[in-house]
């Protein structure tokens, strides 16, 4: 999972490299994009902004068409601020997918078991789901309740 799961939603989702606390800080991420700071991204300003990103070109265009919301062919504060808001209720809703579709006993909560049934059939190994799963449990009680899962910081994934 939660390594490769959750760092390709991490990627897809924001499509974007989240900042070094892992939470994206649209504004932030408005004045680096907006080099000449005009208060306007421009699409070359942008193509600049995902250069690092792995995108093809079509991909880069789909996304900027995406956020350009007005089509007047440059991205302002406020399209900015709104795509911002979507990918981060998409990377919400992409994470309590995740946690349902895992709890198979539906109590609630992730037993590593139920967490390794899940990862292992992902591809990830053992030793990295044990890992991440310890992390992920603050509390330290051997279950993942829903705050841990959501509170935790899987941003930082895509760095590893
Ligand atoms: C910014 O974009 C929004 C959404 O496309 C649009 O309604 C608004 O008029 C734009 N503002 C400026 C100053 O371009």
């Amino acid at each position: 999972m939660f390594i490769s799961y959750l760092s390709v939603l991490v990627t897809v989702v924001f499509g974007l490299i989240p900042s070094s606390n892992g939470k994206m800080d649209a504004a932030a991420e408005f004045r680096y994009a907006d080099a000449n700071s005009d208060g306007y991204i421009s699409a070359a300003e942008f193509r600049t902004y995902m250069m690092d990103e792995g995108l093809t070109d079509d991909q880069i265009n789909a996304k900027f068409a995406e956020i350009d919301t007005n089509r007047d062919g440059r991205i302002n504060r406020t399209e900015n601020a709104a795509i911002f808001q979507r990918w981060e209720e998409e990377y919400k809703q992409g994470l309590q997918e995740w946690f349902q579709s895992a709890d198979t006993n539906r109590d609630g909560r992730l037993s590593l078991n139920e967490v390794l049934t899940r990862s292992l059939a992902d591809g990830d190994t053992e030793s990295d789901t044990t890992v991440v799963f310890n992390a992920v449990d603050t509390n330290t009680d051997r279950m993942l309740s829903k705050d841990e899962f959501m509170s935790y910081d899987w941003g930082d994934e895509e760095d590893e």
